[in-house]
């Protein structure tokens, strides 16, 4: 009987869309993905190949969503409806739907409404048996230009990857889970220190932290009690009973012992807090942070008040700037400042 004849996976280009600033921490995720290969980048997109089909495509936690490229020499999208071409681009929907079953789809294009796309909905709804749902179909299909032609970017996941599954309560001012996990990885919070998220709302870095790796203490404070029940549903969906949250002034309250690692997604003073209130709040709150904390402990913060919070590091004492990253979060461009303790 003839050897069965081994056949290579078939390497595809994916992409990761990523937010403004956090593209070299998603670069050390492609670096974890044995046998990938980063091949374009810019401020908020990284391309790379990939050969096998794996859960671990759906697996970065830094990066806004993923996506299967699949591209085609056509001068315009009516030429998806092409027999060669329609059948290029249901072979590589159905290689993402192998795995993840889908309800719907979507487009997400320029043009999304005309009659072509209308065309396409129509013949892709029979192939694939699945209804086309403009707003809200799991299944995205991006349709744009790139220089030889026309690419459609198939999500992979019904979901953004920044959309996580734990996140069952909502709340105004929220932070986004991907830069939560990066703010993370900038304290390196070690498994024998304690961590503080400071004005924790509904939770998202504690969260994250304990998913990553554990800490000796995790501990969230916030002033309002709604807030913590909120992070209290988060934590109980992620399976999480060991972090502690506490209802308290985070200004006034005093710690009972010192934290290595604290961190905090500051009120901007728009959605949460007013600027007046910030002025007060920011010095209050880095006096009190330096008190509750280790001689080698570090703070990473999160803020758009930008001008207040640079003028009062200048002036403190405490703290020592050691990285100011610009990033993107719901259309306002705040930074991340990871400080030591002096
Ligand atoms: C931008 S939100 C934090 C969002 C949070 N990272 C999340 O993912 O949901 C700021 C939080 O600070 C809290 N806060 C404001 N002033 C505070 C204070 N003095 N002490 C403790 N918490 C405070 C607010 O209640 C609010 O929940």
């Amino acid at each position: 009987m003839p050897e069965p004849r081994f056949q290579a996976p078939k390497t595809r280009v994916f992409e990761l869309e990523v937010l403004q600033g956090l593209v070299p921490f998603v670069l050390n995720e492609i670096l974890d993905l044995a046998g990938a290969k980063m091949i374009q980048k810019n401020e908020e997109s990284i391309r790379f190949l990939y050969a096998a089909k794996t859960e671990k495509l759906s697996h970065f936690r830094k990066a806004i969503a993923v996506y299967l490229v699949s591209q085609f020499a056509i001068p315009r999208p009516k030429a998806l409806l092409g027999n060669q071409q329609f059948a290029q681009l249901l072979s590589a929907i159905r290689w993402v739907m192998a795995e993840q079953p889908f309800q719907s789809f979507r487009f997400e294009a320029a043009g999304k409404d005309s009659s072509v796309f209308n065309r396409l909905a129509e013949e892709l709804s029979k192939a694939l048996e699945i209804p086309f749902e403009p707003e809200e179909g799991e299944l995205m299909l991006r349709v744009r230009p790139f220089p030889d032609g026309w690419e459609v970017l198939i999500r992979l996941t019904p979901r953004p990857l920044s959309a996580r599954p734990w996140r069952v309560c909502n709340m105004a001012g929220g932070l986004n889970a991907s830069l939560a996990a990066v703010m993370n990885e900038l304290a390196r919070p070690k498994p024998h220190e304690r961590y503080l998220n400071a004005m924790c709302g509904s939770g998202t870095l504690l969260i994250e932290q304990a998913l990553k790796s554990p800490c000796k203490a995790l501990t969230g404070v916030d002033i309002r009690q709604e807030a913590l029940d909120c992070a209290r549903k988060n934590l109980n969906a992620a399976a999480l009973s060991k972090v502690q949250l506490i209802n308290a002034d985070i200004t006034k309250y005093e710690l009972e012992q010192p934290f290595d690692v604290i961190t905090a997604d500051l009120p901007w003073g728009d959605a949460i807090g007013s600027h007046k209130a910030n002025a007060e709040l920011y010095p209050a709150f880095l006096a009190a942070v330096a008190r509750g904390s280790s001689h080698h402990a570090r703070l990473v913060i999160l803020t758009h008040e930008i001008k207040l919070f640079e003028t009062l590091l200048k002036k403190d004492k405490n703290w020592t700037l050691k990285q100011s990253i610009r990033v993107s979060h719901s259309g306002h461009y705040p930074r991340i400042y990871l400080l030591h303790k002096v």
